[in-house]
């Protein structure tokens, strides 16, 4: 078969990859992002991804900007973006317009493939009525259409697009099969064939959305535990000895990342749509968006023990990609951090390892020399591995953890004022 993957990201490359790397089909990448482009054809990742970092270099794929490249093919992968716009409304118009471009491509017994994340009611409402009426061609008759979330986790050692389970459903029993075989020859793990496209639509935003629930259940604990004078991760450890029924969870200063707190939405407003008000899903997000804002009140608090203000003091914002040792900005909490602490006036200077061109220091060191107080926001390895003794030498009087990963060491610090979420 030929194979197109259109949207080459943390999604579709490293799913081009895998199909190149473990099937004997021709497999070919469109993206309109023509420096993306470039830096595949010379043989790198456009992604932090360490796995797909090693495949790049022992195999070759066609890609291109021109979508001429995705004609002809047997199976059409769209792997675009899903975002949300202003007041956090769905956005699908990156999968309107991969879908309308496939339909200038579309012949008979061809199949569409859905990877991007979207609600339930996404294919049948939307992906099919579109082909049907700018193909001419019909669903079921002529072509079929398929979703199967991606669930990768950037920057995961374990689980990978080689072994991470899949769930597909289709337009046809036929298609569901097809599908289900072709992710067979690359992924070790169970691919579940599912019995319509939309119980598959829904899985996916449930996932999520059973993530963003239980993170907005511990920060607002964590809000709790900060008034009653409890350390929720003495608590949360203690809970997790219990062998059933708990899953632990752990607070921090805000959720990042394309999927968390971005899917839900999708399944709010088109809840909405059929009259049903998801209070549940929208307070979760109305807590979680409301973590950046409480650790710089943390921060706040704590630079008044020492009679500062956050106004016109030397603040180091530690990490701006949005969890740890992986250079991801989207949706990256420390941001909001970022233009909390400038707003307040604070004079602040940010690093991470990850983001050097924007970053206001070379170095660790040199930010912790030119700071009284410092904000942890991603928990980068490099900063997890911070003492006391470089804290107290450096006389960064104030810490406010928003990850919650320093050591006992500061932590207990007689030295030092540190804050953690909960702690
Ligand atoms: N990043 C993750 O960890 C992750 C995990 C699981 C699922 N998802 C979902 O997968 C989808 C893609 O996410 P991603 O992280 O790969 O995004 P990304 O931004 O890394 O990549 C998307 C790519 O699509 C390209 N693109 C935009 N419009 C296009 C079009 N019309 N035709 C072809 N290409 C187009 C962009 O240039 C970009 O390179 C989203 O729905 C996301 O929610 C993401």
């Amino acid at each position: 078969m030929k194979i197109s993957i259109l949207g080459l990201g943390y999604v579709g490359f490293p799913l081009a990859c895998a199909v190149a790397m473990e099937s004997s089909h021709e497999i070919v990448g469109y993206d309109p992002n023509k420096e993306k482009i470039n830096t595949i054809q010379s043989g790198q990742s456009p992604i932090d991804d360490a796995r797909a970092e090693l495949d790049i270099q022992k195999i070759k794929f066609e890609v291109s900007d021109n979508p001429d490249i995705i004609d002809n093919s047997d199976i059409y992968i769209v792997c675009v973006p899903t975002p949300v716009g202003a007041d956090y409304l769905p956005d699908l118009n990156p999968v309107k317009s991969a879908v309308e471009l496939i339909c200038k491509y579309l012949r008979k017994d061809q199949i569409i493939i859905i990877e991007s994340t979207i609600n339930p009611g996404v294919c049948d409402e939307l992906v099919i009525p579109l082909i049907e009426e700018k193909s001419g061609l019909k669903c079921r008759e002529d072509f079929d259409v398929a979703h199967c979330p991606e669930r990768i986790n950037p920057g995961d050692e374990e689980w990978n697009v080689y072994n991470i389970p899949r769930n597909v459903g289709s337009s046809s029993a036929r298609a569901t099969k097809i599908c289900a075989n072709f992710y067979r020859e690359f992924i070790s793990g169970e691919i579940n064939e599912m019995p319509d496209i939309k119980s598959t639509e829904a899985t996916k935003i449930v996932e999520n959305t059973f993530r963003d629930i239980n993170i907005a259940f511990v920060n607002e604990l964590a809000k709790s535990f900060d008034v009653l004078g409890i350390n929720i991760d003495v608590v949360i450890r203690a809970a997790s000895n219990k062998p059933f029924a708990f899953m632990p969870h752990f607070p921090s200063c805000g959720v990042g990342g394309h999927c968390i707190p971005v899917d839900p939405y999708y399944l709010i407003e088109r809840a909405k749509m059929s009259g049903f008000d998801h209070k549940f899903l929208k307070l979760a997000r109305e807590i979680n968006n409301s973590m950046p804002a409480y650790a710089v009140d943390l921060l706040a608090e704590k630079l008044n023990e020492v009679a500062k203000p956050i106004k016109g003091t030397q603040i180091g914002l530690l990490g701006l990609s949005y969890k740890a040792d992986i250079g991801d900005l989207r949706e990256s909490p420390a941001l909001k951090v970022k233009n909390l602490l400038l707003e307040r006036g604070a004079k602040l200077k940010s690093y991470d390892p990850y983001f050097p061109d924007f970053s206001d220091v070379s170095n660790l060191e040199e930010l912790l020399t030119r700071c009284e107080a410092i904000f942890i926001a991603t928990n980068h390895k490099i900063f997890t591995e911070i003492t006391e003794e470089q804290l107290i030498k450096n006389n960064v009087k104030v810490v406010v953890d928003g990850k919650n990963c320093l050591s006992e060491e500061i932590r207990n610090s007689k030295k030092i004022i540190y804050k953690g979420i909960g702690i």
